[in-house]
């Protein structure tokens, strides 16, 4: 798969890959005094907000920083909350994503999750594997530092065993054992709530993504903060390393 989709930008361009870090549902619920937990429960309309856009403006992968490995570190009871949340989540949306043409695709540290959950993530990837109108990719116990490691286990395993000469390993080899392997890498990353820094997301995959950052709270991001996003990118011109000129053409 190449490294990056849409090499010619211009008006009307549309991201192949959309990542989105979802940052702001704690903020948005303590400016209306409620608990922080409503912030995500509201953050839940916003994912859907995006799914259905995203089928609508032909967005081919869409992947969503659901749950960090950093945010194992958050109360205990905002934890058991979100977890909570994600089961009825999938409990309620999984038949309409399926009716959509959507896949659900689930990556990050499984060890870590309930067995509950394990169970209702790899049946909702069975359920939805055939579909493919809309390659949706929820980051779950994910960090990008976790997928570099795990992948480097993966190669260092081999090499042990002697089927894999290290020499051999390079960048292609180790993209494939990363748990991202097999989509293109994200065209367009979003970043709500106000921060700009990448926290750990698709450490490797974001190497030259076009990022776009928004003070929007994720609750409150909707089809029109989308499309923002969407237009700015769609009038960017992406290098990829080579000069303005080779861009054009000339
Ligand atoms: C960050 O906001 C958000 C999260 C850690 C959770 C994201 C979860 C959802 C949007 C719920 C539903 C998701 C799916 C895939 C069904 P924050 O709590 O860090 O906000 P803050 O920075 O304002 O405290």
């Amino acid at each position: 798969m190449p490294a990056t989709a849409i090499e010619q930008p211009g008006a009307g361009a549309v991201p192949r890959h959309v990542a989105v870090i979802m940052d702001g549902n704690g903020r948005w619920a303590e400016q209306r005094s409620l608990p922080r937990t409503a912030g995500h429960r509201s953050g839940t309309r916003s994912v859907r907000t995006i799914i259905e856009h995203s089928v609508r403006r032909g967005v081919e992968a869409l992947t969503l920083f659901a749950f960090s490995s950093e945010n194992w570190q958050r109360p205990a009871d905002e934890v058991g909350i979100l977890m909570q949340l994600f089961l009825e989540a999938l409990d309620r949306e999984v038949a309409e994503l399926d009716a959509n043409g959507v896949r659900l695709r689930f990556i990050g540290d499984r060890g870590r999750l309930a067995p509950a959950l394990v169970e209702r993530m790899l049946a909702a990837e069975r359920r939805t594997a055939e579909k493919r109108k809309l390659d949706l990719v929820v980051a779950l116990a994910y960090g990008g530092r976790w997928d570099l490691a795990q992948a480097t286990r993966q190669l260092a395993s081999l090499a042990a065993a002697g089927s894999l000469a290290p020499a051999a390993i390079d960048e292609t080899m180790l993209a494939g054992r990363l748990t991202t392997a097999g989509r293109p890498e994200p065209d367009l990353f979003i970043r709500t709530g106000g921060d700009r820094r990448v926290s750990n997301f698709l450490l490797w995959d974001l190497a030259y993504t076009e990022l776009w950052f928004t003070d929007t709270l994720w609750p409150d991001f909707d089809v029109a903060a989308y499309e923002a996003a969407l237009q700015d990118f769609a009038g960017r011109q992406r290098r990829l390393g080579r000069t303005t000129a080779q861009v054009r053409g000339k």
